[in-house]
C-alpha cells in the first residue's frame, strides 16, 4: 500500500535528486550522454523544480512506501497537443518509480492517485506522451484505459523523438 501525498517547496530538494535519478535509470543507457546531460540540466535543475513547484497548474505527487519514497509523477494544466479534444484535459507529464521497487503495483496506484487528483481539480481527462520505444510503459497504459490518441515530438538535447499520445477521461 502506498501513501501518496502532494510535494510542497520542502520537497524540492528531494523532488530535485529523484527525477535526476529516476530519468536517468529509465533511459540514460538508451540516449546519447551529451543529450542526456542537455535534458537534465534543462529539465532538472533545482531552479527549474522550483520554478514549477510554485506553477498553480502544475502538481507533484510524491509516493512512500512504508516510509521510503519510491516514487513521484507530476501532473500539468496547459496547452496540449491538438490531437486531444477536450479544453479541460490535464497533462500527466512525468510518473516514475525508482528501478528496484518497479513491477509491484506502485507504478499503477500512483497513475490512479494522478486521476483522482485531475478529477478533484475539476479536470475531465487527462493525456500523456510516451516514447515509442517505451513499450512496458504504453502497455501499462493501455491496461489501465487509455486509448491512443495521436503522436507528438520531444526533444532529448538535439534528439527528436517521437511520443505516441494516450488518453483518458478522470
Ligand atoms: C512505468 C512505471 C511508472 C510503472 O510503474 P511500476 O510500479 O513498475 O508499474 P506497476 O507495477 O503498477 O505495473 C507493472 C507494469 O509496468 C510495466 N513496466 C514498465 N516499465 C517497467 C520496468 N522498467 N520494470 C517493471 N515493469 C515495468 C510492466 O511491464 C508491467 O506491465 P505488465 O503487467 O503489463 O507487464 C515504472 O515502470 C517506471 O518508472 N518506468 C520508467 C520510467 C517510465 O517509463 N515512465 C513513464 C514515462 S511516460
Amino acid at each position: 500500500m502506498l501513501t501518496i501525498r502532494r510535494a510542497s517547496e520542502k520537497d524540492i530538494a528531494v523532488l530535485t535528486d529523484l527525477s535526476r535519478k529516476t530519468f536517468e535509470e529509465a533511459f540514460g543507457d538508451q540516449n546519447d550522454p551529451e543529450d542526456m546531460r542537455t535534458y537534465l540540466g534543462d529539465s532538472f535543475s533545482m531552479a527549474q523544480i522550483t520554478q514549477e513547484l510554485s506553477d498553480p497548474e502544475t502538481t507533484f505527487l510524491l509516493a512512500y512506501h512504508q516510509d521510503t519514497l519510491v516514487g513521484y509523477a507530476k501532473i500539468q494544466g496547459g496547452p496540449a497537443p491538438d490531437c486531444i479534444r477536450d479544453d479541460k484535459a490535464i497533462q500527466l507529464s512525468r510518473v516514475y518509480i525508482i528501478s528496484h521497487h518497479m513491477g509491484r503495483g506502485f507504478g499503477s496506484q500512483l497513475i490512479q492517485a494522478c486521476m483522482d487528483e485531475s478529477l478533484q481539480q475539476r479536470y475531465t481527462s487527462i493525456w500523456l506522451g510516451v516514447w515509442e520505444v517505451n513499450v512496458d510503459a504504453r502497455r501499462l497504459y493501455e491496461r489501465l484505459g487509455f486509448v491512443r490518441a495521436g503522436a507528438k515530438k520531444f526533444i532529448l538535447g538535439t534528439d527528436v523523438q517521437q511520443d505516441v499520445v494516450y488518453a483518458r477521461s478522470v
